[in-house]
């Protein structure tokens, strides 16, 4: 959710500054602004919009010029996004620059007011600002110590970037729940939410852990951890590059990573599968320990949560263990029934979402065992589990989930697979099957990418003028629609609907007209007759169906208006290929309607506040 920047080296600071921003454009945000030195000041220039907006103001008053300063994109919480609200915000001698929320603002407005401050915006961060120069004061010359007393009073979340008037071409920082990394290059810092902001410049960062504080200067970066003393860390290098976060000739980024998912695929199952059998050691996981699990409990948000519903079906099919899948912010406030002997796993791509997060660490402190499924290494929920599966996805830019879904299932079946046979509810010659199938998995998706696009892109124009659409499905293939329900509606702005096909009867029937359209999704052999008798029900109502099933599956051509076949899997493996015409459909419709399809309306790649 939003980002925060910061740079101190030789470069023009103001173009590092909208450079860097501009590759967490990704995140989602409302607004932008930057703080510069120039000489020796501090130059704020800030804006409702985009980078471009900015820019454009920058072009028209003329941007600051300096060599160290701190950058925001903004993705309000606390006041609409309006210039005034924009970052930074500023203070008694200091500018911050903001991401997160402070959750106790009110009560310290109250008290900067009641001793003479006066503020300009309606944000939670003015509060902040307002808060490091009334402690400045105190204490001036010392920036640490200002710093150490102001987050002493805050609570919720933060990342900031602090520039003082008096330190000039010093960037200080600090975090708790929300991320912030050091860049390290050659003469050369940044600070950045996350890698992708600075990998153009340097591939080596430092992971800044809660109430850490940066000092960084050109010449150096000094790490401070919470009682003031100077703390060694490990450098960390990106095992990606700058061309991993770029577009690579497609137009949109979606539709790169839904490209690249066969490879996503491939780099996540492979280093898991030796000798034919899924090997999960490397995470923590063995037979041994995860055999006497009773309950299991898959806890993530939005597309996470969706892998988790497929991962419910499989696990619950092959290992006979109950799974309950929970959305993190409702399992975090219900006082959940889980403890000791059970399993949490917590599926989130970025590893920052703050109720996943949040629901991870209740669930430890319940005494539950827990497993992080997580695509960005070193997150704040890796780092919190007690195993840890990372997806091997790289870099997803676009806000819809495509290409980290598809890892997530995958890890979902070689953890049943491996739970399954813990359990000895399958024998080694049916793993073998089934991890044959996953493996297969990446070239089926192939197929799919070079085969249907013309026939999802077709579809796409018979849905754009839709004011409501339905996907329906059984079992697995209802667990799928969900997901390729809220695709659609991210980015194509239709409302749509994922209901289970044989509950349509008991309401939701009533909404279907000749302008529902209805995605129907039959790939369970066993459901088959059962679907299909759905889709015939809102066909004699009028609907238009486009039906997506398998090549091997015969069906009565009265059922529906359009169809795609998809190639034959085992059963249980068809979430995967299934996915992929319903990410297509999504992304074609977003297109055809002229939406902002990576960065869609409201929406943030990164949802690190409640
Ligand atoms: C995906 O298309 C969504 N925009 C969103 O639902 C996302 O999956 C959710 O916010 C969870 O994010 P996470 O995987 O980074 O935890
Ligand atoms: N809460 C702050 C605001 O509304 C920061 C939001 C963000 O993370 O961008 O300005």
């Amino acid at each position: 959710m939003c980002g925060i920047v910061g740079y101190c080296g030789y470069r023009d600071c103001s173009d590092v500054l909208v450079d860097t921003l501009s590759k967490l454009e990704y995140r989602g945000y409302d607004s932008a602004g930057i703080a510069v030195f120039e000489n020796g000041e501090i130059k704020v220039k800030k804006s409702k919009g985009k980078l471009k907006d900015l820019k454009a103001k920058m072009e028209q008053c003329g941007k600051p010029v300096g060599k160290a300063g701190i950058g925001h994109t903004r993705w309000a919480t606390h006041g609409k996004p309006s210039d005034i609200n924009s970052h930074p915000h500023s203070g008694e001698k200091v500018a911050i620059v903001h991401n997160g929320i402070i959750e106790n603002y009110k009560q310290l407005k109250e008290f900067l007011i009641s001793h003479g401050e006066t503020f300009v915006s309606d944000t939670d961060t003015e509060v902040v600002a307002k808060l490091l120069g009334y402690f400045y004061k105190k204490n001036p010359e010392n920036p640490l110590a200002t710093i150490q007393s102001t987050v002493n009073e805050l609570e919720g979340s933060f990342a900031l970037g602090i520039v003082f008037e008096d330190f000039p071409d010093v960037v200080y920082a600090t975090r708790r729940q929300s991320p912030l990394i050091v860049g390290v290059g050659k003469d050369e810092y940044f600070i950045a939410s996350d890698v992708t902001a600075i990998i153009s410049y340097t591939k080596n960062y430092y992971l800044i852990d809660h109430d850490e504080i940066v000092e960084m200067k050109q010449d150096g970066v000094v790490i401070y951890d919470e009682y003031g003393e100077e703390k060694t860390k490990e450098l960390m290098t990106a095992d990606w590059d700058a061309e991993s976060a770029k577009k690579g000739g497609f137009p949109h980024f979606m539709i790169k990573e839904i490209h690249e998912q066969p490879n996503a695929i491939n780099m996540t199952i492979k280093p898991r599968i030796f000798d034919g059998m899924p090997n999960l050691e490397e995470c923590g996981i063995t037979r041994e320990n995860i055999k006497d699990f009773k309950n299991i409990y898959i806890v993530a948000c939005g597309t996470a949560m969706h892998a988790g519903m497929v991962g419910k079906y499989v696990i619950e099919k092959l290992a006979r263990v109950p799974v309950v899948v929970d959305i993190a912010s409702e399992y975090r406030y219900r006082n959940p029934i889980v403890g000791e002997g059970d399993l949490v796993i917590i599926i989130s791509q970025s590893g920052e979402t703050a109720d996943s997060l949040e629901a991870l660490k209740l669930s430890k402190k319940m005494g539950a065992k827990t497993l992080a499924i997580v695509n960005v290494k070193g997150s704040s929920i890796a780092r919190e589990a007690d195993m840890l599966i990372y997806t091997h996805a790289g870099p997803e830019i676009a806000v819809a989930s495509t290409k980290a879904y598809i890892v997530q299932l995958a890890v979902m079946y070689l953890f049943a697979f491996q739970l399954a046979l813990a359990k000895e509810t399958i024998n080694e010659n049916q793993c073998r099957f089934l991890t044959q199938e996953l493996e297969s998995t990446p070239k089926v998706i192939e197929k799919i990418l070079a085969e249907k696009l013309d026939m999802t892109q077709f579809i796409a124009t018979k849905l754009i003028s839709a004011d409501s659409l339905l996907y329906i499905g059984r079992g697995l293939d209802y667990a799928l629609s969900m997901e390729g329900s809220l695709k659609l509606k991210e980015i194509s702005y239709i409302h749509s609907e994922s209901y289970a096909a044989g509950e349509l009867k008991h309401g939701t029937i009533s909404l279907i007209t000749e302008n529902t359209p209805v995605i129907a999704v039959a790939t369970q052999k066993n459901l088959l007759e059962k679907t299909v008798s759905n889709i015939k029900e809102v066909k004699a109502r009028g609907a238009k169906v486009i039906l997506v099933t398998r090549e091997d599956f015969s069906v009565d051509k009265e059922a529906y208006d359009y169809l795609i076949t998809l190639p034959k899997m085992h059963d249980i493996l068809m979430p995967i290929p299934t996915a992929v015409p319903l990410q297509l459909i999504a992304y074609y419709t977003s297109v055809e309607r002229g939406n902002d399809v990576d960065q869609p309306r409201n929406l943030a790649k990164s949802v690190t506040v409640e």
